[in-house]
């Protein structure tokens, strides 16, 4: 049996860390994703776009359809239809662990780290580093000396110097810091794109400034990220482009150097037509 290993191959986008979208194929695509629950449309038509070194942001109000987008491109649930492309070629990810070996790790809104356990177990947690040899495949014993170095290594590599002990368990640390282990644990992992629901919507000040920097720090390394946010000075600080959802699809995908919060928001709730904003509020790449 093969063992998953962390990525140990990050590099950094050749030049600037913003990739041109005209001249530049999407890391990850979705077209036309449709996806009912009943009578209800939670989709219809959804289009994204995210581009090799970005951060994208996807904003949008209550029931405009973030979370059932970010749910079809992490595996949680199957689009009734439209598809959805890696590199350029199309996939099926029917399940959860089908987006982790395309290289999708999503970070969810809920905590996705298990209290009782210490940080190496929570970042190996469902891959799990075995002994070599014998011991391993056929004793299923863990290598715990291995988990430790490599959970260092990636809370270092980070730049997570306020966790000082990977053998620490999850429930003394801060929210802030428990959040950190899951976006540490997604960046390991993740090959190709780190998708992030909501992930300081339970923070305060200072720890939400600290998991902004550990994103910017996941981009600078080469993994571009999804931010799913409701919090616009955090998506105008640190994103590239802002998509905007709005009644289960794309309504604009919006530049935050060129355009303000106010026409964000806007945009959202449907008081501004996107085709009424000027060219440098729309980001390259743009769909109106
Ligand atoms: N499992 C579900 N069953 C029924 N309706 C759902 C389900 N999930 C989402 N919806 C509905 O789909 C719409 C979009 O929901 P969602 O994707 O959660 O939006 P957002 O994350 O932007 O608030 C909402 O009207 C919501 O009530
Ligand atoms: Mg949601």
């Amino acid at each position: 049996m093969t063992q998953p290993t962390p990525r140990t191959d990050l590099v950094a986008p050749p030049e600037e860390t913003v990739t041109d979208p005209s001249t530049t194929r999407p890391v990850l695509q979705a077209r036309g994703l449709v996806k009912r629950y009943g009578g209800v449309t939670a989709l219809s038509g959804a289009d994204l776009e995210l581009y090799p070194g970005e951060i994208l942001a996807v904003i949008g109000d209550n029931g405009a359809g973030k979370s059932s987008l970010i749910k079809a491109l992490s595996g949680a649930i199957v689009p009734d239809e439209g598809e959805i492309l890696v590199d350029g070629a199309p996939v099926r990810l029917p399940t959860p662990i089908a987006a982790r070996e395309a290289g999708i790790e999503t970070v969810h809104q809920s905590l996705a780290v298990s209290p009782s356990l210490d940080i190496a177990t929570n970042l190996f947690l469902g891959r799990e580093l075995r002994r070599p040899g014998v011991l391993g495949s056929v004793f299923r014993m863990l290598d715990r000396a291995r988990m430790r170095a490599e959970a260092a290594r990636h809370l270092d590599d980070l730049g997570i110097m306020t966790i000082q002990n990977p053998n620490q368990a999850v429930e003394t640390l801060s929210g802030g810091q428990r959040q950190a282990v899951a976006v540490a644990r997604a960046a390991a992992f993740g090959h190709r794109v780190v998708i992030m629901d909501e992930p300081t919507a339970a923070l305060g000040v200072r720890e939400s400034r600290a998991v902004l920097d550990l994103i910017l720090r996941v981009r600078d390394k080469g993994l571009p990220v999804i931010l799913i946010s409701h919090n616009m000075p955090h998506v105008f600080e640190i994103a590239d482009r802002v998509h905007v959802q709005r009644l289960g699809r794309r309504a604009a995908t919006l530049d935050p150097s060129g355009c303000s919060m106010s026409d964000a928001v806007a945009v959202m709730t449907g008081a501004l037509d996107p085709a009424e904003l000027s060219e440098s509020a729309l980001a390259p790449g743009a769909v109106r």
